[in-house]
């Protein structure tokens, strides 16, 4: 163990109370709002995870690498709406691409002619023939299920313990769960994340933790005649940053396919965000199927589900109808094809690398201040772990102290940095737009509270 400071807990209650006032301050038109979007949204938002404490910030707009709230107050955004708007806030080309596109007519439930180049743009950079279009993340890592179950004839779906993959029933399974109901760690519980689910879903859901290879070869000893396929995020994104092991990936690849089942990738949130090929490329590991949505669509709804001829086969030869009225939609296409045509290019993650080496200097504070905390990034994903080892699996996140990374996100976001609210769960996203001096900012703000906090 490092020789580490130990955080004064009750300071950083000091901290959390001062910079929450400082926020309300400047919050004036938000808390009106919220009292008024609360008559008829519940609890003032859109989607449940839109509100963190204090209270939701109400987005005004946004323009390359800021944002502004309600209130006017500008921030160098690093949440980019969970890593959708890693190309920047109204990019000049995918604005104009809507526009052109808008006045052609918005929506016919038929294809257009921009789908087909977007494919073409999937398979270059991952090598994986054959697309379908969705709406969102949720809805491709749906239908990576149900290829999985109908292609096996097997129901048993293998996950990750505390990896979100989406709302559908299928997935909601373990994906925060609470200590006292996770169960042993060599066979966990399957803990529905909400309510409403049907009773007994949970019993087609299992799971594992991340980078324990030989934990999941286990369970396929176990259940691999049961199990259809097993869904994974190469890189786990909602517990901080947690990178795969050497070989860890390759080896999931391996036990599925020994014992018959399918091996997918979520690259929901490392799609176009960690590397020009994603995760795939970054890795070198090629999956039967792969989720993408968010930065695929420059910020327009979107999802994709992409695989081999094999995985695919049902869905070509029309055995299992991949569906849905806004699939493919001409806007989200002439945004998608720009998007990856013309934006995020191999170039642009050179910009993302020269981001992230300025973003390293957190690296340096850690060590200076000697914080108990460690940081790993990836291209344009990246966390501070309020842990001195770096967290390598969803349990480690228990041990962390959530009134600390809560005062770290309020301290951001008082100095004009906004980060996804979720504090210890989150990772950031940066974006091709940012300047130095916006990659700076977070480093100098950290720096300010690390002084704060070891008073
Ligand atoms: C890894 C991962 N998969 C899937 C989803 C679901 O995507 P969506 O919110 O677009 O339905 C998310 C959403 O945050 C995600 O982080």
């Amino acid at each position: 163990m490092t020789d580490t400071i130990q955080i004064d807990l009750a300071l950083v209650e000091e901290l959390t109370k001062r910079e929450t006032a400082a926020l309300d301050e400047k919050h004036a038109r938000s808390l009106a709002y919220r009292e008024e979007a609360r008559a008829h949204l519940p609890g003032g938002v859109s989607s449940s995870w839109q509100s963190w404490p204090p209270h939701p910030i109400y987005v005004d707009r946004g323009e390359g690498a800021y944002v502004w709230d309600i209130d006017q107050n500008r921030y160098v955004d690093y949440h980019n709406g969970y890593g959708v708007m890693v190309m920047g806030h109204a990019h000049p080309k995918i604005v104009e691409a809507v526009r052109r596109r808008v006045a052609l007519g918005t929506h016919f439930a038929q294809p257009t002619e921009d789908a087909l180049p977007v494919a073409e743009q999937l398979t270059e950079r991952t090598g994986l023939p054959y697309w379908r279009f969705g709406n969102s993340g949720t809805e491709a890592t749906l239908d990576a299920v149900r290829i999985m179950r109908a292609t096996t004839g097997r129901d048993l779906i293998l996950k990750i313990e505390g990896t979100y993959h989406g709302h559908h029933d299928a997935l909601m399974v373990s994906v925060f769960p609470p200590e006292d109901k996770a169960g042993p760690r060599d066979h966990p519980n399957s803990v529905p994340q909400t309510p409403g689910m049907i009773p007994g879903t949970t019993d087609w859901t299992i799971n594992v933790p991340f980078n324990d290879l030989e934990g999941a070869q286990r369970i396929f000893a176990e259940r691999g005649d049961e199990i259809a396929g097993m869904i994974v995020e190469p890189v786990m994104t909602n517990c901080g940053v947690v990178l795969p092991d050497d070989g860890y990936l390759e080896g999931l690849k391996e036990v599925c396919h020994t014992h018959g089942a399918m091996f997918a990738f979520d690259e929901v949130k490392t799609g176009f965000t960690v590397g020009w090929g994603g995760a795939i490329g970054v890795f070198g590991v090629t999956p039967d199927l792969v989720a993408f949505a968010k930065a695929l669509g420059a910020g327009l709804p979107c999802g994709a589900i992409g695989g081999t001829e094999e995985a695919m086969a049902r869905v070509i030869e029309g055995s299992l109808d991949q569906v849905g009225t806004f699939n493919g939609n001409p806007l989200t296409m002439a945004a998608t094809r720009v998007n990856l045509e013309e934006i995020l290019t191999e170039d642009a993650y050179v910009r993302l690398d020269e981001i992230d080496a300025i973003l390293r200097g957190c690296d340096d504070v850690i060590a200076k201040y000697k914080l108990p905390a460690s940081m790993k990034t990836l291209s344009a994903k990246g966390s501070i772990d309020w842990s001195t080892t770096p967290i390598h699996e969803y349990r480690d996140l228990w041990a962390i102290d959530d009134r600390i990374p809560q005062l770290a996100w309020l301290w951001q976001l008082n100095r004009g940095v906004f980060k996804s609210p979720g504090s210890k769960w989150e990772s950031w996203t940066t974006s091709i737009v940012m300047r130095d001096e916006d990659a700076q900012r977070y480093v100098d703000n950290f720096e300010g509270m690390a002084a704060a906090i070891s008073r």
